[in-house]
């Protein structure tokens, strides 16, 4: 009966004051974010690469720091941790939050583009989450914050290598979360869907993508279709960063927060269709509200057989 109880059970407040860690900060959530952090009682670290440090307008205090942490660089991630544990005793809420996203579609990634995506958005989240563990079980608590994205659930044209970052960073996260049950530490995974940001700004190109969009060869068409129309969700979006730092922020204060925590209606509508309708359905119906996209790769391949 203990998992009547477990499910049924309220979740209460976050009962000691964490030392928080929080990557990628220079600007759209994690900015937001440490602006809210700023204005608590809690002891903050937060980083940015860099080159990126000059963005964040506030002003370090004795217990807010600011620091330079690049998360695909091993050296600094250690070097970071340390310090926190010299300290302070070591990191309770680590929120990964730093992220990049390319637009691409497969056949225009190579290895060493994928790497960077995965990299990035997946093997040094991990690599953090391994830094702060030890202490994590020593002290038998600690909490584990990963932004994921409604990307995680769901793969769309064009974002194939963030889509799989996202997905290795749930699935991980979803095993995390057994692992880490019997000895008190949460896992918790933040899956915004479009953010109104300028985020879309810092989109990378791969070589091969930055070449097609625009230009008139196979895949250009997918491009000149679909950076708009996420463009276009992002701008219109009712979900601002600030809204998901506050959904973090009370992530951070609960005692037991949830695995899986979406942000914004998207999140929800995309949750909600996956599981209730049929695959042969759903992939069809997405694919029928993709802009133009019953006119992609026209021309290009004789194998092409769409019904017009
Ligand atoms: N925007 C959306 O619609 C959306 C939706 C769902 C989920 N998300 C997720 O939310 C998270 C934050 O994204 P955002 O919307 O706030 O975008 P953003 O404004 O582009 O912020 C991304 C942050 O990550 C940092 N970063 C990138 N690579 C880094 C590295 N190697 N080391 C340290 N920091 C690095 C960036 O720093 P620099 O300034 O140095 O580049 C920036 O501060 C990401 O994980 C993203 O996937 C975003």
């Amino acid at each position: 009966m203990k998992w009547i109880y477990y499910l049924l059970r309220k979740s209460s407040p976050q009962k000691y004051k964490p030392v928080l860690l929080v990557t990628g900060c220079s600007s759209g959530i994690g900015l937001a974010l440490a602006k809210l952090l700023w204005k608590t009682q809690y002891r903050v670290v937060i980083t940015a690469r860099e080159s990126s440090l000059t963005k964040i307008k506030l002003k370090p205090r004795e217990d807010k720091w600011i620091r330079p942490l690049d998360v695909n660089l091993s050296e600094d991630r250690k070097k970071l941790v340390n310090e926190i544990q010299k300290k302070w005793g070591g990191v309770d809420i680590l929120v990964n939050n730093a992220g990049i996203s390319y637009r691409a579609v497969v056949e225009h990634m190579n290895e060493v583009e994928e790497l960077s995506q995965l990299r990035t958005n997946y093997l040094s989240p991990m690599a953090m989450i391994r830094l702060v563990l030890p202490g994590f079980r020593e002290r038998g608590r600690g909490k584990i914050i990963n932004v994921s994205s409604v990307s995680g659930m769901l793969a769309m044209p064009t974002m194939s290598s963030y889509s799989a970052s996202k997905h290795a960073l749930e699935g991980a996260s979803e095993a995390l979360w057994y692992e880490m049950k019997p000895l008190g530490i949460n896992v918790s995974l933040i899956q915004p869907g479009f953010i109104r940001s300028d985020s879309f700004k810092n989109v990378y190109y791969s070589k091969q993508s930055a070449e097609a969009e625009g230009a008139k060869e196979p895949y250009s068409e997918y491009y000149d279709n679909m950076s708009p129309f996420i463009e276009s969700f992002m701008s219109r979006s009712p979900i601002t960063a600030e809204k998901v730092a506050k959904t973090i922020l009370k992530v951070i204060r609960t005692e037991n927060p949830p695995l899986r925590v979406p942000v914004g209606l998207e999140a929800y509508v995309f949750y909600y269709l996956r599981r209730l309708m049929p695959r042969r359905l759903f992939h069809p119906l997405l694919f029928s509200l993709l802009p133009g996209a019953r006119h992609w790769g026209e021309g290009y391949s004789k194998a092409r057989r769409l019904k017009k």
